[in-house]
Parts: structure tokens; C-alpha cells; sequence
């Protein structure tokens, strides 16, 4: 089976006492991350080593960067390189996040960059993707994702795109307490794993796990990972409350 993923992306949130107390409260909460399931959490550069640190030894367990450069190291003041990454023992990066995207101008040819940077150090990428409002209004959401697949991943090999990790984020549901249905959710990730199946195979796209990102909380997290394309979620909010990002990973399908 696919891995099912409760990813939590802290965003720019939580000094370091928070951070390092929010998990020592998620550790005594009850919670299972099954042999087929992984628990991830992306949290600021500053904390990567000290989390990292915190849960060394927790099967399935993993700390993500929210970013990465998309160049190699050089002088590149207030960037963090794919390579740094590596160095500190870090497996995992968001990349193509919509505020990345939207605030820092990141387009779908430096996205690229980004995942070429972190595949050299064979640090995975998370990808995000996902329409704003008025496309959404509009009914062309499914080819303005389609063009964010094409334009950031198509250039990668069979062996990248294997068991490859993409988070489905519609803008207008990002902390806006507005969740897209769960048949919209799985709409939407059977046309992004029929996209990818069109360029790489069923078998591949077979492989790739599709987070839904957007309001995810305890209430509904359930619902949406029940879905047969939708692999788990990618959520900000809910995942700064230890009891609300338990429950999230226990509503992983097993
Ligand atoms: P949210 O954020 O869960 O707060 O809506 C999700 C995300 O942006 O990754």
C-alpha cells in the first residue's frame, strides 16, 4: 500500500519552549503511526535539529523543512540549501507551498529547481499544488493543477516519481476554516493521479501519495482521509494542538 501521511506544517509559528512542549504533548497523547503510514512534521529551520532530536527512535516518525533553496549553496544570503538539509539528517521538504508561492513569487519553473536541489541530496519533496478562488469559481481547476504537475515534476525520472509525495491544497480552504467537501477532495486527487499515470504509468502513479491540505482538523479529518485517492493530509491550524493532530494520525486509513 500507498504510505498514508498526517503531515503537520507548523508554518511560521511557536517559539522553541512552544514547539518543544507542543510535542512532548503529542508524544503522551495517544496516537499510533502504523508500519504503512508516516507522521511528518515541518517545522521552522531554527527547531529542525532540536525536533529532530525529540523524536529519534519513533518508527515512522519524520521532521520535514517547510522550503528549501533552489540553488546549490553559494552566496545566497538567507537561503537554506537541499545540502544543509542533508547535513542535519533531514529526509523530508515542502516544497511549492501557495504562501511560497504567492508572497515569495515561487512559480512552477523555480518549483522545479527546488525538487531537482532536493532529489540531489535525496531529501524527498512534498509538493504542493492546488487552485486559487476564482479558478475554482471558474471550473478550470483541474487544467491549472494539471499545468502545476506539468510544469514542476514532468521533467523527472520513473525511479523520482515513485512513491512521490504531493499535497492537493485548494487556496480558497488554507485556514480559512472552509474544507473542500470530501468528494471534492477526491475529485480533484484522482485527476492529479490520472495526470501523473498519463506521464509516468498507472503502476508509478499508483505509488504516489496524495495529501489534501485545507481546514483539516480532528472533526473532519476522518471523512477525507476515508477517500480511496486521498493519502492523508497536509495541515497547518489543527496540527498546533497536540490532541487535534493525534486524532488526525490516528484517522489515517490503516
Ligand atoms: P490549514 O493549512 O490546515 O491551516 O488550512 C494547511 C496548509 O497550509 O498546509
Amino acid at each position: 500500500m500507498r504510505k498514508q501521511i498526517a503531515a503537520a506544517n507548523w508554518k511560521m509559528n511557536l517559539s522553541l519552549e512552544q514547539a518543544e512542549q507542543l510535542i512532548d504533548e503529542l508524544l503522551s497523547t495517544d496516537h499510533t503511526v502504523g508500519k504503512d503510514q508516516i507522521a511528518m512534521f515541518a517545522v521552522p529551520f531554527p527547531y529542525l535539529i532540536k525536533i529532530s532530536e525529540k523524536l529519534k527512535g519513533k518508527s515512522n516518525v519524520y521532521v520535514a523543512a517547510q522550503n528549501c533553496a533552489a540553488t546549490k549553496n553559494g552566496a545566497f544570503t538567507g537561503e537554506v540549501s537541499a545540502e544543509m538539509l542533508d547535513s542535519i539528517g533531514i529526509r523530508y521538504v515542502i516544497i511549492g507551498h501557495s504562501e511560497r508561492r504567492e508572497y515569495y513569487h515561487e512559480t512552477n519553473s523555480i518549483l522545479a529547481e527546488k525538487v531537482n536541489r532536493a532529489f540531489e541530496q535525496k531529501v524527498n519533496p512534498v509538493f504542493c499544488c492546488g487552485e486559487p478562488l476564482q479558478i475554482r469559481d471558474a471550473g478550470t481547476q483541474n487544467s491549472y493543477v494539471e499545468t502545476q504537475l506539468k510544469e514542476s515534476l514532468f521533467h523527472l525520472s520513473n525511479e523520482q516519481m515513485k512513491d512521490f509525495i504531493i499535497a492537493y491544497e485548494p487556496i480558497w480552504a488554507i485556514g480559512t476554516g472552509k474544507t473542500a467537501s470530501s468528494d471534492q477532495a477526491q475529485e480533484m486527487h484522482a485527476h492529479i493521479r490520472a495526470v501523473i499515470a498519463g506521464k509516468f504509468g498507472n503502476d508509478i502513479a499508483g505509488s504516489v501519495s496524495i495529501l489534501y491540505g485545507g481546514s483539516v482538523k480532528a472533526a473532519n479529518a476522518a471523512d477525507i482521509f476515508s477517500k480511496p485517492d486521498v493519502d492523508g493530509g497536509l495541515v497547518g491550524g489543527a496540527s498546533l494542538v497536540a490532541k487535534e493532530f493525534a486524532t488526525i494520525i490516528n484517522s489515517l486509513k490503516k
